[in-house]
């Protein structure tokens, strides 16, 4: 076989592979779930394992890069709000690229792994531009990567500030230290984990001023709602600090009196999904925020199992109706 036709049929059967896995992975699962079963993935969206999370993460951007420059369009043309100076706080930051590690097709092809850009990045290309961008990262060497991001973008770096710190504790004194007469601000909260407890959440509300994305581990939180019996009390603690009540208990379990052997006993018993743990938390953020997106957006994994839900939430009375309008579209096109 010539060399030539060799590379032709090795591009060929490339190509072939790739439709086939792109079609596997983005439409077998897009189903169940509110906000998702409708979704077409996107151009900037592909298949593979992310250096963070999962095929999710593409969907959890493009659903923050859809919302940013409808928002800083309308504090550029907006004669009402032209006046407020605009900030996005990334305050688990990252990088502003994740990677994407090869999967075995690709490895058979030799290819080079690729790069989506992150949170951080995204938001640094949005047109109109913030005044101001932070981005907060705990781990220090992520947190030298995104001084390496932030030397690249040398005509915004005097707006630019990146804080190795612990987000909550940074959050709480920006909400408190931040003239809101004059800053109007995004919020994307993007933990791993349970890492943002409710007075976070709170201290945003508060504002009046924040426009909030916040990612939600429905998976973990799940997953300490124990099915047998109410959880250990450490994991009780957890939820409390994470819903910021302790409501979650009754509304999440049931409690049945049974005659037993020796007396009468007290069977447990779990009453949560997914949905609940939705409308809990939406529930959670009614009451502290004037506008809530009317669905979040689930993102799963590849069992079609939710993983995290994004939750959007508006704190200014002025400017709430059109946020989660537009959120609310967002999120119904999945993320697009
Ligand atoms: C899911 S990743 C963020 C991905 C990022 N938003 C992106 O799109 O590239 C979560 C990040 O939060 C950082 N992190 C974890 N706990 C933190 C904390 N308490 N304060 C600040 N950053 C934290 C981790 O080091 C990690 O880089």
């Amino acid at each position: 076989m010539s060399v030539k036709r060799g590379r032709a049929l090795r591009q060929a059967a490339k190509s072939g592979i790739r439709i086939v896995i792109v079609v596997l992975k983005n439409y077998s699962h897009f189903v169940h779930w509110p906000c998702y079963s409708q979704r077409r993935m996107s151009k900037k969206s592909r298949p593979g394992k992310l250096e963070f999370g999962g095929r999710w993460t593409s969907i959890k951007l493009d659903a923050l890069e859809g919302y940013l420059p409808a928002y800083t369009k309308i504090f550029t043309k907006n004669p009402a709000a032209r006046h407020f100076s605009t900030m996005y706080v990334d305050a688990f930051a990252g990088t502003g690229r994740i990677a994407y590690l090869p999967d075995q097709q690709d490895r058979l092809f030799d290819e080079r792994d690729e790069y989506v850009k992150g949170s951080a990045a995204r938001a640094l290309e949005v047109k109109p531009e913030f005044d101001r961008y932070i981005f907060i990262e705990s781990n220090p060497s992520r947190y030298a990567a995104l001084e390496e991001l932030k030397s690249t973008y040398p005509d915004k770096s005097d707006r630019i500030e990146v804080r190795k710190e612990d987000a909550n504790l940074f959050l709480k004194r920006w909400c408190a230290e931040t003239d809101w007469k004059i800053w109007r601000a995004i919020v994307l909260l993007d933990p791993y984990a349970m890492d943002v407890p409710w007075s976070t959440i709170e201290a945003l509300a508060r504002t009046q001023g924040v426009d909030l994305w916040w990612l939600f581990p429905c998976g973990a939180f799940n997953r300490l709602l124990t099915r047998a019996a109410k959880p250990p009390q450490p994991w009780r603690e957890a939820l409390t600090r994470i819903c910021g009540t302790g409501a979650w208990e009754e509304r999440f379990y049931e409690v049945h009196t049974h005659a037993g052997l020796f007396g009468p006993m007290q069977i447990e018993q779990k009453l949560s999904n997914f949905t609940g743990i939705n409308q809990f938390l939406r529930e959670r953020l009614e009451s502290i925020f004037v506008g809530v997106a009317k669905e979040p957006l689930y993102l799963v994994n590849s069992q079609n199992t939710p993983i995290f839900m994004l939750f959007f939430a508006a704190s200014n009375p002025k400017g709430a109706a059109t946020a989660t309008r537009i959120a609310n579209w967002i999120i119904a096109h999945g993320g697009n």
